[in-house]
């Protein structure tokens, strides 16, 4: 008996608002920037799974292999009964788990992308007629209400989604999460490594142009939903690894000199020739660091794991004590700053 159900926390108001509140903070700051959830409307959802598949997007297929590895293991030391997914997309991944996890009942996908929740739904309901899907429609850097489902729970965040967020997001989003953990439940985190600058640039920007129409994808979205009159062609896609930073920076840059219009807003952007927005960071880590992130937030790190060729690892954390030892702010509840 299939069993699904979507819950929607981001009405589409709720939602429209939140991207008029980016767009107008955005694009009349210097250097202009845009939030990297815009990305993934319908047709951003499928570009990105068309950049999971290209040779050049080693992370994929990096954390596919641990995954596969790793999943008994995974199992044994979870005994999850709840696997909670931030950022799902596709699911793809995640199904390797879910065959691996014999006591598994529920199964929560969180995410901005309807067409993405949907379809993995559906595609895994074929699969495990058995198991409750219950998708969450919603903002993982927002709080977040889980449903009552039961425990162990097992929080999986993969793709390296975490770098996507700066350091002091990522600090309030991983106490929120060690505070949505009762003793018992378990986190599972993909994160990108550090490594040559070439190889990492030719991921995020590769030979068939795939990423450059996801990252124009954002003006597309701006386009229609704020009766914008961006040309996606005007920008130029540019990744640029920055070494200090240790991450790989996104940017849209304006081909020529340009007046853009957002009627929504009643506003028009300047550009000049060259001026960039800066659409995402993809922060590369090494182990020290996500030990550390993990712990000032109130996490042990209990295993990590990379592929074998060293290009990318899953940690494993297990809550324990009483939960409460992570220092405050949320409570039960994921938030973070936006
Ligand atoms: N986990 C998948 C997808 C990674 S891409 C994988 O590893 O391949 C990042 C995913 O996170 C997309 O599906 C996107 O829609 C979602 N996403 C991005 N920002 C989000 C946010 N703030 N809240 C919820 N989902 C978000
Ligand atoms: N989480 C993915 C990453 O940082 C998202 C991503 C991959 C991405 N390629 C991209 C985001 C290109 C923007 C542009 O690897």
């Amino acid at each position: 008996m299939n069993d699904f159900e979507l819950t929607r926390t981001l009405d589409e108001h709720a939602a429209e608002r939140a991207l008029r509140e980016d767009v107008l903070h955005g694009l009349t700051r210097f250097p202009k920037v845009l939030p990297p959830k815009w990305f993934y409307d319908a047709r951003g959802s499928e570009l990105f799974e068309e950049i999971t598949r290209l040779p050049e997007y080693y992370p994929t297929r990096a954390e596919r292999e641990i995954l596969l590895e790793r999943a008994q293991e995974i199992a044994a030391v979870t005994g999850a009964r709840t696997l909670v997914e931030l950022g799902s997309g596709s699911s793809e991944k995640t199904r390797h788990l879910i065959e691996a996890l014999p006591a598994l009942e529920a199964y929560v996908p969180v995410d901005v992308s309807e067409s993405a929740l949907t379809g993995a739904a559906h595609a895994l309901l074929a699969e495990h007629p058995r198991l409750r899907v219950h998708a969450l429609l919603a903002d993982f850097t927002k709080p977040l209400l889980l449903p009552d489902t039961p425990a162990p729970r097992l929080v999986v965040f993969l793709g390296g989604t975490i770098g996507n967020l700066l350091p002091p997001e990522r600090a309030v989003f991983l106490k929120a999460v060690r505070a949505m953990l009762s003793p018992g439940d378990a986190l599972l985190m993909g994160t990108d490594l550090v490594k040559e600058g070439s190889v990492l640039v030719a991921a995020y920007d590769d030979a068939q142009g795939v990423t450059a129409e996801f990252n124009r994808n954002v003006l597309a979205v701006i386009d229609r939903e704020l009766d914008a009159d961006f040309r996606p062609a005007d920008f130029d896609h540019v990744a640029v690894w920055n070494r200090e930073e240790e991450w790989i920076e996104m940017r849209l840059r304006a081909r020529s000199e340009l007046a853009v219009k957002i009627r929504a807003l009643d506003l028009v952007v300047p550009f000049e020739a060259g001026e960039e927005i800066l659409t995402e960071v993809s922060a590369k880590f090494r182990r020290q660091g996500v030990q550390e992130e993990l712990a000032a937030a109130g996490l042990e790190l209990a295993q990590w794991w990379t592929d074998a060729a060293g290009r990318f690892a899953l940690s494993l954390s297990v809550a324990g004590g009483s939960g409460r030892e992570a220092p405050a702010e949320a409570s039960g509840r994921v938030s973070g700053a936006a």
